[in-house]
């Protein structure tokens, strides 16, 4: 099968691939670029564990072609923190124990992320509204809503310092 060269930035990295028709985003994250972030749960756009940014919107790499990411910008949770440092949301999540088995948070990780580029001060509504295509069979959601708030409300903090 011929393969078809793709560029894109992949957390902030410039990559390069080649990919099989029909490929789709999830599999060339993982296997190609070798970011093991985004996770593979349903192959079918129901769970959330693959969702991504593309140009600062979510989207499941399961369900997006590798071919369309061409020129684009796309972010998993492997970009949210800073070296050691961790993104106010991976710091909530783990000090208000909102990830248990941890296979459902690196897509709810970006699920949040986008919400809080979007509107910095949601509410309870909207953070729940937000993360509703994302599954979670472990925590009973609130801890990983009240995280997010947590975080919300230390980004604020931080513009305002
Ligand atoms: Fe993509 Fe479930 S693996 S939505
Ligand atoms: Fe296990 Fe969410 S922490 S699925």
């Amino acid at each position: 099968m011929t393969k078809s060269p793709v560029q894109f930035t992949l957390n902030g990295t410039e990559t390069g691939v080649f990919v099989n028709g029909g490929a789709n985003l999830l599999d060339v994250i993982r296997r190609e670029a070798g970011d093991l972030a985004p996770k593979l749960g349903c192959a079918q756009g129901g769970c959330g564990a693959c969702t991504v940014m593309i140009d600062g919107e979510t989207h499941l790499a399961c369900l997006t072609l590798a071919e369309t990411v061409e020129g684009k910008r796309v972010e998993t949770a492997t970009s949210l923190a800073n070296g050691p440092q961790l993104h106010p949301l991976q710091k909530a999540f783990v000090e208000g124990f909102a990830a248990q088995c941890g296979f459902c948070t690196p897509g709810m990780l970006m699920a949040a992320k986008a919400l809080l580029d979007a509107n910095p001060s949601p509410t309870r509504e909207q953070v729940t509204e937000a993360i509703a295509g994302n599954i979670c069979r472990c925590t009973g959601y609130e801890p990983i809503i009240n995280a997010i708030l947590t975080a919300a409300a230390e980004l604020r903090g931080r513009i305002s310092a």
